[in-house]
């Protein structure tokens, strides 16, 4: 697929690891190639990375980390100044890395542009004021002392990192890490590197003293695991799947490491009758369709309040069959190719086990072209709680829809899920809203509204979607910090 005249094209450099400050190849001198989903051609040959690499990585943060003096004993105001130029080197390279983005994994260049690259730069904005607000508390005690915390740095973190947002769920992790004084190794999916080795060169042109931030390529089940393993790492920050989440922890385990895991979904997003029907069934489609359903958050059951129920979907299916994924690097277009041609068959799979297990297909249902990995917006009805396609995370532009009777029902409903990642609930009865929102076993619940986020709020799941939060101050104290008490006695 040719770009288009205007959308601007750059060459891919720098597909290396990146170590103290520097591009280098592998040792093994392996590379791996990554396929461009619009087009399901080579896009770029990368440095495969395995545990021999992770070993010179993690010495190098390690040391960084142990020295202190350039990083993690440093003042938080001084640490903060390089997250804000990190900051406004990622909006002044916007071009270049909505276009990697867009070309490595399918997203179309208006979001790229317009989404991807400024929630980046803003979390990097955010927490580099955070740096310099991270602290202890003084706290009363029995008896004649004086006693206060501190909060230090975690130490060394393993990021790993996947394909559905590959910069924005690095940012908050890197971010958030370096604010508080810990130094990083960070792992990228193997569908999608180059966004985060874009990345890698603007934070050596920012100055980060060399060691603090490190980039491996290559496979998790290789270079991921490695970086598990490794006894010189303190935590794991994870998104990914609820199964390798599950694995990270029980390989974490021995080493005894933290661990901040975000997992899958399988969002319930409510409609009630009292909601405006046509705005709601264009927020409906967006919460499902938008990044092609590859969104851990993604409202991918749709429950409806029957009332409405038959004109609420059949609203839906005939926005659902408007829209038609095309040429990610073409301005106009709104949805793109899956990532990758395993994501493709996976959602394949599931459709034919919607339509096999008797859910009825309202719209779309199938691959589009051979070229890339197309496929239609998808809407399932009359879908059942003991569907494959009721319970398990499809990642891809597939809706299962279901009704239900009373607000009792709702609830039940949207809690019939072993996920716990996020929820919305449509209606103007304020008290209604609220009342859900408080029964919902999800850690975000979006009123009237869906797949908000901000790098100020806290975000992460309930149940098999994980724990920890990212974002916000709350990622600080949660997982990128920990706690020392400290006694003096004054008798
Ligand atoms: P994955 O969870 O296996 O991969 C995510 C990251 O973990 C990648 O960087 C990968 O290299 C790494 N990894 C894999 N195995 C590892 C291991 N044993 N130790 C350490 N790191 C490891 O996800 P994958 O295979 O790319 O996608 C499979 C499914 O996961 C998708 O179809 C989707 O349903 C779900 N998924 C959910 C995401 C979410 O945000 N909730 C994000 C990506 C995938
Ligand atoms: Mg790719």
């Amino acid at each position: 697929m040719d770009s288009p005249a205007n959308v601007k094209t750059f060459e891919i450099k720098n597909t290396k690891l990146f170590i103290n400050n520097n591009y280098i190849d592998s040792i093994s001198g392996r590379k791996f190639e990554t396929i461009n989903p619009a087009t399901a051609k080579p896009l770029s040959q990368i440095a495969e990375g395995d545990k021999a690499d992770i070993d010179v990585a993690v010495a190098a943060a390690r040391k960084a980390f142990d020295d202190g003096s350039k990083w993690s004993k440093t003042s938080g105001s001084r640490r903060g100044k390089y997250l804000w130029k990190i900051s406004e080197l990622i909006s002044k390279n916007a071009d270049e890395l909505a276009y990697l983005e867009t070309i490595d994994c399918g997203k179309p260049i208006s979001e790229t542009k317009n989404i991807e690259v400024p929630v980046t730069a803003d979390i990097f904005a955010y927490y580099a004021g955070a740096a310099s607000k991270i602290e202890g508390e003084t706290i009363p005690v029995n008896g004649n002392y004086f006693n206060y915390t501190l909060r230090e740095p975690l130490g060394v973190i393993g990021l790993i990192i996947p394909w559905n947002f590959p910069l924005i769920t690095a940012a908050r992790k890197i971010a958030a890490a370096l604010s508080a004084g810990n130094t990083v190794v960070v792992k990228p999916s193997e569908f999608t590197p180059l966004s985060t080795l874009k990345l890698a060169e603007l934070v050596a042109e920012s100055g980060l003293p060399e060691g603090v931030f490190n980039v491996v390529t290559g496979y998790g089940k290789t270079a991921g695991a490695a970086l598990v393993d490794h006894p010189d790492i303190d935590g794991i920050a994870f998104t990914g799947s609820t199964s390798t989440g599950q694995e990270i922890m029980r390989n974490a385990s021995l080493t005894m490491k933290r661990l901040s895991l975000e997992l899958g979904g399988k969002s319930p997003n409510i409609i009630f009758a009292d909601t405006d029907i046509d705005t709601t069934v264009k927020m409906a489609a967006a919460a499902i369709f938008y990044n092609k359903g590859e969104v851990c958050t993604a409202g991918s059951r749709l429950l409806i309040e029957e009332t409405i129920h038959d004109e609420f979907i059949e609203k839906l299916a005939a926005r659902a069959a408007k829209m038609v994924p095309g040429d990610p690097l073409n301005p106009e277009t709104k949805l793109g190719p899956l990532t990758s041609d395993i994501q493709l068959n996976k959602v394949m799979q599931y459709v034919a086990s919607g339509k096999s297990e008797g859910a009825k297909l309202l719209a779309g249902g199938n691959r589009i072209g051979n070229d890339g990995y197309f496929f239609q917006p998808t809407v399932f009805s009359q879908v059942e709680q003991k569907m494959k396609i009721a319970t398990e995370e499809i990642f891809g532009p597939v809706l299962s829809t279901m009704r239900f009777k009373d607000f009792d029902d709702a609830v039940l409903k949207a809690n019939q899920t072993y996920y716990g990642l996020a929820a919305g609930i449509w209606t103007r009865d304020i008290k209604k809203a609220h009342t859900l929102a408080k029964k919902i076993k999800a850690g975000t619940v979006w009123i009237n509204t869906y797949n908000m986020y901000d790098a100020a709020m806290p975000y992460g799941g309930y149940k098999m979607s994980g724990f920890t939060r990212e974002c916000g101050m709350e990622a600080i104290y949660e997982f990128y910090t920990q706690v020392k008490s400290v006694w003096v006695d004054l008798n």
